[in-house]
């Protein structure tokens, strides 16, 4: 497997494997329809915006498997494949993530966890920097380990 970063013409894949794993994953822990309606309440550029505007990066084997964004120093978003999903797919790209938000100067990195993924972040590290959004979401930060000559 090997992450390289995303280009315009990922954008589709990116978008499927988005919709199939908030279908596949979210679920049983968020509802059948709160899980539809995360996968459907983005407009159709929300994937080639964030390609364009944000760092995104793909875990690639034959086919992607996965992908994160960026956005400064936030995890912007992370989906897996559900075919590919717990074998470490998305615990690498979110230490690739880490890695790059750390190499660019940042001191924390910041996201908001849907139910589903609460338990997958404090298992690495994360902790609640927030009250639960009015969608649900938990505000969480992780501080970044300082370079040996800081
Ligand atoms: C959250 C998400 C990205 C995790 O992706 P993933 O590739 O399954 O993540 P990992 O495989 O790295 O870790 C998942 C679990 O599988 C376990 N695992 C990893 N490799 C494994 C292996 N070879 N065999 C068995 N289990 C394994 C991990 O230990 C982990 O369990 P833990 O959290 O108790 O440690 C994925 O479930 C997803 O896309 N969910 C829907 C969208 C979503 O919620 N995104 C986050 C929005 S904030």
């Amino acid at each position: 497997m090997q992450i390289r970063r995303a280009d315009p013409t990922d954008a589709n894949v990116l978008s499927t494997i988005r919709q199939q794993a908030i279908r596949r994953l979210a679920v049983p822990t968020l509802s059948v329809e709160q899980a539809e309606a995360w996968a459907t309440g983005v407009t159709s550029d929300r994937v080639p915006r964030a390609i364009q505007e944000q760092a995104v990066w793909v875990a690639e084997d034959v086919c992607v498997i996965g992908w994160i964004a960026v956005d400064h120093d936030r995890i912007a978003a992370l989906y897996v494949l559900p075919s590919a999903a717990h074998q470490g797919v998305g615990s690498l790209l979110l230490l690739h993530a880490e890695a790059t938000i750390s190499s660019a100067g940042y001191r924390a990195v910041y996201l908001d966890a849907s139910q589903n993924a609460l338990g997958f972040y404090l298992r690495r590290g994360y902790t609640q920097s927030g009250a639960q959004t009015a969608d649900g979401a938990w505000p969480l930060t992780k501080k970044m380990q300082r370079g040996a000559d800081e």
